[in-house]
Formats: structure tokens, C-alpha cells, sequence
């Protein structure tokens, strides 16, 4: 048997593997067999892979998915190419230990192939699902439901910013300030709250562009909007509480509330945001998890009167509201909106902001308005739970706000990002005309497009991602049965020269999953 031949009985065999990923795209399982071969060393550094034809051939899927697998690959470091010559398992590895027991594994633990030597395929208990039967109940079920993407970086992902836009030069001087300057209390865990000339530029920003009420005490910085959730729900919440979440809601609200273990009470959305029933309201939730500015994942703005109601709940209930603000800068048309925690007066929401989508995701920064009565509570859970860190991005950041940059920064991207919604559309509209309904584009980084007929937009978003375009099914997102389908495009990301080219590739997708 040749080592191409090999290769491709390897991860075809992984491949047919019941459990390999069954709700990912092949795309994504092609990455994912190349991936776990490489981890689990049976493709050792300097293999080298089949080529994208064989490959494709081999495993029976289009070319274009084999290539957008290795570029993802190398884009990880997992693989290196060299044009004419191939492709081939890098000499060193992101990740060269074992996941499961913690330790290099040498290749003669597991069947390998290196350079040309084949050696046996790995044994059983390497699959995917007896690694899972080493986990507690918990980590089987936070594995097994994973709902984040490893292919954040691909056309239409809904969320991914334009990288291109962020100032690096400027930010480098501002970190080398940090660093020529760099006091002792920069380099150890973060103080309590984060760091404090951080907190004031937040209160500063917050108070003007998102009438929030808050004073410097309230602000906490964190590691971003899970964190915050996660520090919620901790602090708030006991084990087997009940969490109202919208439906369809955002993925990584839930993962952690789960984590946390609590119940989660999925309620609808309407056309004026969450939307309790006669019997939602008989459940007592702890926590309320909102995103009023520009509803996860189909974009609607809450009303006045709901953002009335739920603070009435809360208050009846005992329960706190917590208020995912996470891309409310992005508003193309009208006046900003103002945040739900604006209108509270008796201290029942905590408001969570993030950096992760006006500068980059990679920086991992967020914070949390706490209501007055929870500031030090937060602070020692924070501090407890979390060790905060990263105290010279803080500081460079505070420096990034204070001087201005932060507010051009959002025009230049407010700007961008409206051009190729405009643009993207267009495109849609005109090659799918009144096939579509397309909303939630008014703010944000994705709109949603809907089907007049019934559509099963889970086998679309995965024939569009056999394309390279990373879409996501609306109905992914529901607790309940979906009572919506259709798909999430992200616009932000696209260069504007492929808004039109890749929207086009979209349309054909649609056309041809929806027979339209
Ligand atoms: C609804 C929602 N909230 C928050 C975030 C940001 O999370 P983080 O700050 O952890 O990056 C996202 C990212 O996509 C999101 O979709």
C-alpha cells in the first residue's frame, strides 16, 4: 500500500467513525481527521499528505472542501506547504501532547505513518468516544455538545471583525509605552476590578454612547463576555436554579449556564424581543439573560415596553436581568439605542460589554457593570475564581480610549462594515429577489436571511460551508423546536472587493439547496 493510500484509508476510516463529529460539515470533519491523526501521532511531522485531488477522490468530497481543510490546518500550524512540492505535517506542533493522558506520546504507543513507514492504525481505545468515557458526566456533556466553531476565520462568519482596520503600528506604541514604563503592579494579577484608568475610560464611554448609570466602583474588567457570564452565574445563581434564556438564544450563554448547572427555560422571541407566556410566568427564574440591543442570534431590538416589563419581572421575581450589550456599537441607521440598564432603578441588571468585536476577539477583555450592591462581591469572586492578569493590555487599552482612538476606531468600522451590508444586500436581493427575507441588518456584524418555503437551513449552512462560506443555521440556535429557519451571515469580515463575488457564491448555494 502506498503512503497516499494509507493516509487516505486512515482518515477515511476516522471519517465513517459513527460519532467523528456527526453535526459538523465535511469540511470541518475532513480538518478534524487530519487533525486527530496528527495529535494522536499516527501522521507524524514531515508526512507528507496527499494531495488535495487524491484526497478529495479518496475520501469521496469536493476538492474545494479537501483545500479549505488544509488551509485551516495550516493556518493552525498543524500542517506546512510549499508550492510544486506539497503538503506536509509540520516539524513542530501547536499542540504535541497527548489531550487524554496529559504527556508526549512516542509513535510507537500509537500506529503511525512517518515518511514512508506505515505502521498500524491506532488501537480502539484512542476513538473519539472512549476519550469521551474517561470524563465526568459534566465534561461528557460540555464535549459532546461543543457548539463553538474552530473556523471562525472564513467568509460570512456571523461575528468575526475586519482585522484590517485595527490600527497594529499605533497599538505597538502603546504597548511599548506600557512596557518601557511598566510598574511592578502591571505584572501581577489583576487588581481588584481591573486596572482602574481602564475602568474610568469605560464609565466615561459607557455613560455617553449607552446612557448606562454607573460609577467607577461598578466596573469590573474581565476576560470577556463568557467570563462575565460565567462570574453571573456563579455569584448568582445555586446549582438547579432556573435561567430564563431567549429562544433562539446565543450558544455560549448556555454552555456556561450549563456548565454551572443550572435549568435552563428557553422563552420565545418576537417581533419585540423575549416574549414570556401565561406559563413562563409562573416559573421562577434567578437569572434573565437578554441581548435587547440586537437579539442573538435573529437581531430584533427589544421595546420600550418589554425592557418595562422584564425590570417589573425582575423585580417581583428576585431575579436579575443580565444585559449582553455585545455588539450595540454597530447601529447603521437612526440614533443609537440605549441600554436596558439605563431604565433600571432598583439595581436588578448587570450590564456586560466586550472588546471582543470593535478591536479583535484574540484580546480578551470585557467588563461588567454590577449593580452597587454586588461591587465587592464581584470583585472577590473575580479575584477567587478567576485571578485576573493581563494588566499591560489593560493599561494599553486605557490609553487607546483616553486618547481618542477607540471612538475613530468604531466610525472607521461603523463605516466599513455599513458599506458592506449595503453591498451584501444588494447582491443577496438581486440574485434571490423575493425568494428571502433578509432582517437584523439595521446594527451588528450579520443579518438573517429566511425562506418563503420550509427549509432545512442545517444542510444548507453545511452545503454553503462545502463552499468556504461559513454561514450558520438559525434553527441551531433554538432550545424549543425551531419555530424560525434560516441562515446567519456575518459581513463584517469579507474584504468589500469579495463582498459582491462571495454573496453571489451564496445566493448559488441557496438557490440550489432551496431548489428556488
Ligand atoms: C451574543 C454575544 N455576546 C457576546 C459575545 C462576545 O463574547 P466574548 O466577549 O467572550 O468574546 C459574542 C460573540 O460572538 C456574542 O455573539
Amino acid at each position: 500500500m502506498s503512503l497516499t493510500d494509507a493516509v487516505i484509508d486512515l482518515l477515511s476510516t476516522t471519517l465513517a467513525q459513527a460519532d467523528f463529529f456527526p453535526r459538523l460539515s465535511q469540511q470541518r470533519r475532513v480538518y478534524e481527521a487530519v487533525r486527530s491523526g496528527i495529535l494522536l501521532q499516527q501522521l507524524n511531522s514531515g508526512t507528507k499528505l496527499p494531495s488535495s485531488r487524491a484526497l478529495a477522490t479518496g475520501l469521496g468530497v469536493a476538492r474545494n472542501t479537501v483545500i479549505a481543510a488544509f488551509e485551516q490546518l495550516m493556518a493552525e500550524g498543524y500542517v506546512t506547504t510549499s508550492i510544486g512540492s506539497g503538503t506536509y505535517v509540520a516539524p513542530s506542533l501547536p499542540h504535541s501532547i497527548d489531550l487524554k493522558q496529559g504527556k508526549p506520546v512516542s509513535s510507537e504507543q500509537r500506529g503511525s505513518f512517518s515518511g514512508n513507514r506505515i505502521s498500524s492504525l491506532a488501537d480502539e481505545s484512542d476513538s473519539a468516544s472512549t476519550q469521551i468515557n474517561h470524563l465526568s458526566q459534566r465534561g461528557q456533556q460540555l464535549t459532546q455538545f461543543a457548539a463553538g466553531s474552530r473556523f471562525e476565520i472564513q467568509p460570512f462568519a456571523p461575528g468575526d471583525p475586519d482585522f484590517s482596520h485595527f490600527p497594529f503600528k499605533l497599538w505597538q506604541r502603546l504597548q511599548n509605552k506600557v512596557w518601557r514604563e511598566a510598574h511592578p503592579d502591571l505584572l501581577d494579577y489583576g487588581s481588584a476590578g481591573g486596572f482602574l484608568p481602564l475602568r474610568s475610560a469605560i464609565v466615561d464611554y459607557l455613560r455617553i454612547s449607552r446612557s448606562v448609570k454607573v460609577s467607577i466602583d461598578q466596573v469590573v474588567i474581565t476576560s470577556g463576555t463568557h467570563q462575565s457570564l460565567d462570574l453571573c452565574a456563579q455569584l448568582l445563581a445555586d446549582v438547579g436554579d432556573l435561567a430564563w434564556v431567549e429562544d433562539p438564544c446565543y450558544w455560549a450563554a448556555r454552555r456556561v449556564f450549563e456548565s454551572c448547572d443550572l435549568n435552563l427555560h428557553p422563552i420565545a422571541v418576537d417581533a419585540e424581543g423575549i416574549a414570556p407566556t401565561a406559563s413562563d410566568l409562573l416559573t421562577q427564574p434567578k437569572l434573565i439573560y437578554v441581548t435587547p440591543s440586537h437579539q442573538y442570534p435573529t437581531g430584533v431590538v427589544m421595546s420600550l415596553a418589554r425592557r418595562r416589563m422584564l425590570l417589573d419581572l425582575a423585580l417581583q421575581k428576585n431575579a436579575w436581568i443580565l444585559e449582553d450589550d455585545y455588539d450595540s456599537e454597530f447601529r447603521y441607521s437612526g440614533r443609537p439605542l440605549a441600554s436596558l440598564q439605563g431604565l433600571d432603578t432598583h439595581g436588578r441588571v448587570v450590564y456586560m460589554g466586550t472588546f471582543s468585536k470593535t478591536l479583535f476577539p484574540g484580546i480578551k477583555v470585557g467588563y461588567l457593570v454590577v449593580p452597587p450592591r454586588l461591587t465587592d462581591a464581584f470583585k472577590t469572586g473575580l479575584y477567587d475564581l478567576q485571578r485576573p492578569g493581563q494588566m499591560t493590555v489593560q493599561a494599553a487599552l486605557a490609553d487607546f480610549i483616553n486618547l481618542g482612538h477607540f471612538a475613530t476606531h468604531i466610525r472607521k468600522l461603523r463605516q466599513a462594515y455599513g458599506a458592506k451590508r449595503e453591498l451584501l444586500v444588494k447582491t443577496l436581493s438581486s440574485h434571490l429577489g423575493g425568494k428571502v427575507t433578509i432582517s437584523g441588518e439595521e446594527s451588528g456584524l450579520h443579518l438573517l436571511v429566511e425562506f418563503k418555503n420550509d427549509v432545512d437551513d442545517v444542510s444548507l449552512a453545511r452545503l454553503a460551508a462545502e463552499s468556504g462560506l461559513e454561514v450558520r443555521a438559525l434553527s441551531d440556535y433554538y432550545l424549543s423546536s425551531p419555530v424560525r429557519r434560516g441562515l446567519l451571515i456575518g459581513y463584517a469580515y469579507v474584504s468589500p472587493e469579495k463582498i459582491a463575488y462571495y454573496g453571489r457564491q451564496l445566493a448559488q448555494v441557496i438557490r440550489a439547496g432551496t431548489h428556488a
